[in-house]
């Protein structure tokens, strides 16, 4: 998306093609550069930084105010024994000085609230505290998180300070992939994995600790777990609540403790719902941090950040450069217009090794982040939002902040049938000091915002719990298998009526819940797969038509996190040409299903090197397909466990497998209307088929998709033709009568 113009001369220091942005100090800069980001109160002035010096909170332990872990503590040594480099580094950690206080504290409190600025150790230390102090000795650790990369990387890293290999005593587990062993004692895993564990643990009971991480962060899995802890912390460490006499006594010896961790000071909430907890502060190393606004707003925020990235290069002294960018798309067309770039620098320039970083990549791809560059060389990290509280990546002194990321969101649709969709949004304030605050974490830094001033006050002070904008449907379907109901469930906020009731009848629909809103038997099948409930419903409906071998493949690959089909605007043609033998006239499902079955095909017959040569060839990305099959065995289990033969196949016939899909898509089908756009069936919205789509230029009776996605128009995208005849049958028309 960003047009390479002629290249920039890197002799002459004004030699960008169009003017850079020029950037304004604000008036209160001087004030800014004495006060250093330090996040110890909440945010309450414009520009979210404070006035006065930060202040030690009293320690009088009363709720809403933060006590200070002081330094005053003489601290255990965690080096003395061992003292490898990685020890020193832990020692010398903020968090380090304040180790044995945290201790006492997590000994004496059920509940305690943890805050820290980023990059302080809290996700990585506290966990090895608990440990070592013997505080967990019953049971494991759990640390959640609500990104998957975030988890499988910071587990690797605390299993490298405990010197084991992962997956021993530390490890992991996330959806579709998991590394513990039951000699695991600290798990680090996401939200929704935890929220999965309730349906077949609604104790929890092998976790004696419990550490909500990234609370700030608000994800709908992590709300949805923060209830939950309440209530059975209440049964398992004994309260009268408990109304199985035997169970309490049982339960009472299993007690468990939780710990929140924020990276903002928004503690209040927090220490409200789970009245008398006790909410600690962990005094960060910030640096100050100088912020320069645009003075104007950047149309082109890729192109702006590209052209202040070369600006730090040539005019700044060394040290490592962090953008952050809303998703993998404008990172990788970033990566790639700096890189032409880089590749023109004179000799003698200093070089630039470019590390992306966002959640698709592969386990251990990005580890190239935390790693110093070599000599004379400038990191130029391209990140998402992933790296603003949970991932510190070491040697960042300039930060680029396109004031952009991506926010799942729920368009609702007035007669129901609304979707998620993510959409680039701009960041909040609290997110923008965040970001800044990654420049100042081993030195005074710069923060360079593509926004103006004014943009950064007309931003909202932090962003809407997730549980307010997402659709909930899988949640609450899994909520209702232990007997829950989210209508009437104790949450920090209440999700809105409107999505909830569009949920209710998604899960009606879908057949998961009756008229009663009882969860039915199919409910529970779907519900047994780690999927949204669509598919769950897709691989049921397989067994009925015989083909859960081809709607498992097709499935497998939708769940990747990389994408099957790479896209090269600039070789369009080649790319078509190259993938047409896959084609399928059904479309795209049916088109995925042949190149699963073409890659099995290769994979049988030849080597490792040929197959990814076959994928370079035919412009296919291995990894998806490397992935899928992953996933695909483990939903081959699943299905073992409800009684589902994966090994049923029907052969060479499309309609088994649309039909199967179609049950599960039910509130995704549209037809064909007289101007050539798709009318929803239930919802009113009018699509136009995703120009990625095989079917993207056919006239079809009526269609059915995977999703929405909304960019200047509605388009729907993994698109299927489908007999109108069967619509009828899936009572999709149900609620337009
Ligand atoms: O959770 P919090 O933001 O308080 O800090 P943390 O994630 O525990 O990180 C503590 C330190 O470990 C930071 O200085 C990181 O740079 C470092 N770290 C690292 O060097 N490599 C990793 N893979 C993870 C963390
Ligand atoms: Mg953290």
């Amino acid at each position: 998306s960003v047009a390479v113009k002629k290249s920039p001369n890197f002799n002459e220091r004004k030699s960008f093609k169009r003017p850079r942005p020029s950037w304004t100090h604000s008036n209160d800069d001087e004030r800014r550069r004495k006060t250093p980001l330090r996040a110890n109160g909440p945010l309450q002035n414009g520009n979210g930084y404070h006035k006065s010096p930060p202040t030690v909170l009293s320690s009088t332990g009363s709720r809403n105010k933060a006590e200070q872990i002081s330094s005053s503590v003489p601290s255990s040594s965690i080096a003395s024994s061992k003292s490898s480099p990685l020890q020193e580094q832990r020692s010398k950690l903020p968090i380090a000085k304040g180790k044995d206080a945290l201790i006492q504290e997590f000994l004496e409190h059920d509940v305690t609230v943890l805050l820290g600025e980023t990059g302080s150790g809290k996700t990585t230390q506290v966990p090895q505290y608990l440990l070592e102090s013997g505080l967990a000795r019953d049971g494991m650790i759990a640390v959640t998180q609500p990104r998957r990369v975030a988890a499988t990387s910071l587990a690797s890293r605390v299993a490298a300070e405990q010197n084991v290999t992962l997956g021993t005593s530390v490890g992991y587990s996330v959806r579709f992939d998991e590394r513990f062993s039951p000699q695991t004692r600290i798990k680090y895993m996401t939200d929704g994995m935890i929220v999965r564990e309730l349906m077949s643990d609604p104790l929890l009971s092998k976790y004696s600790v419990i550490i909500v991480d990234e609370a700030h962060e608000r994800s709908l899995r992590t709300d949805i777990l923060i209830a939950n802890l309440k209530t059975i912390q209440r049964q398992r460490n004994g309260s009268q609540d408990v109304k199985g006499k035997g169970k309490n006594k049982v339960n009472a010896t299993n007690p468990l403790k939780i710990i929140i961790m924020s990276a903002t000071l928004d503690a209040e909430k927090f220490g409200r719902f789970f009245s008398g907890a006790k909410i600690l502060y962990v005094q960060g190393r910030q640096h100050p941090v100088k912020i320069y606004h645009s003075s104007q707003g950047q149309v082109d925020y890729v192109d702006a950040a590209m052209r202040t990235f070369f600006q730090i290069h040539t005019d700044y002294p060394p040290g490592d450069v962090l953008i952050f960018l809303p998703g993998q798309e404008d990172i990788e067309s970033l990566e790639k217009t700096i890189q032409i770039y880089v590749n023109q620098l004179p000799q003698d320039r200093m070089s630039v090794l470019i590390c992306p970083m966002y959640a698709a990549q592969a386990a251990g791809q990005n580890s190239k982040v935390f790693v110093a560059p070599p000599a004379n060389t400038r990191k130029c990290i391209l990140a998402t939002n992933i790296a603003e509280t949970s991932i510190t990546i070491p040697g960042v002194k300039y930060v680029i902040d396109t004031g952009k990321c991506k926010e799942k969101r729920y368009l609702a649709r007035n007669t129901g049938g609304g979707f998620d969709t993510l959409l680039t949004r701009d960041i909040t304030q609290s997110s923008a000091m965040q970001r800044a605050g990654r420049a100042g974490r081993e030195g005074a830094g710069h923060c360079f915002r593509l926004y103006t001033v004014e943009a950064f006050k007309a931003m909202p002070l932090s962003a809407e719990p997730e549980i307010m904008r997402c659709s909930l449907s899988s949640s609450l379907l899994q909520l209702k298998c232990i007997g829950q109901d989210l209508e009437t469930f104790e949450l920090m906020d209440q999700p809105a009526e409107e999505s909830m009731k569009s949920s209710l009848i998604v899960l009606y629909l879908l057949g998961a819940l009756s008229l009663e809103k009882e969860i039915t038997a199919l409910g529970r099948q779907m519900a047994a797969f780690p999927l949204e409930p669509i598919y769950g419903r897709a691989i049921v409906a397989s067994k009925e038509h015989g083909c859960t071998q081809e709607v498992l493949d097709i499935v497998s690959v939708l769940s990747a996190s990389s994408k099957l089909f790479v896209e090269s605007s600039e070789q369009r043609e080649a790319v078509s040409e190259a993938r047409r033998k896959f084609r399928h006239v059904c479309g795209d499902h049916l088109t995925i299903l042949n190149v699963v079955r073409a890659y099995q095909e290769i994979a049988r017959a030849e080597g490792k090197g040929n197959r990814k040569e076959w994928c370079r060839r035919h412009f296919l990305n291995e990894r998806a397909l490397l992935e899928a099959s992953d996933i695909r065995d483990q939903l081959r289990q699943t299905c073992e466990r409800v009684g589902i033969d994966h090994g049923v196949s029907c052969g060479d016939k499309d309609d088994p497998v649309i039909f199967s899909l179609g049950h599960g898509l039910v509130m995704n089908i549209a037809f064909l209307q007289p101007d050539g756009t798709y009318k929803q069936t239930i919802g009113q919205s009018i699509v136009k088929i995703h120009p990625s789509s095989v079917l993207c230029d056919k006239k079809i009776p009526a269609i059915v998709y995977d999703e929405l996605v909304y960019t200047n128009q509605i388009y729907a995208r993994g698109v299927s033709r489908i007999p109108k005849s069967f619509i009828v049958t899936l009572g999709a028309l149900k609620q337009q009568s």
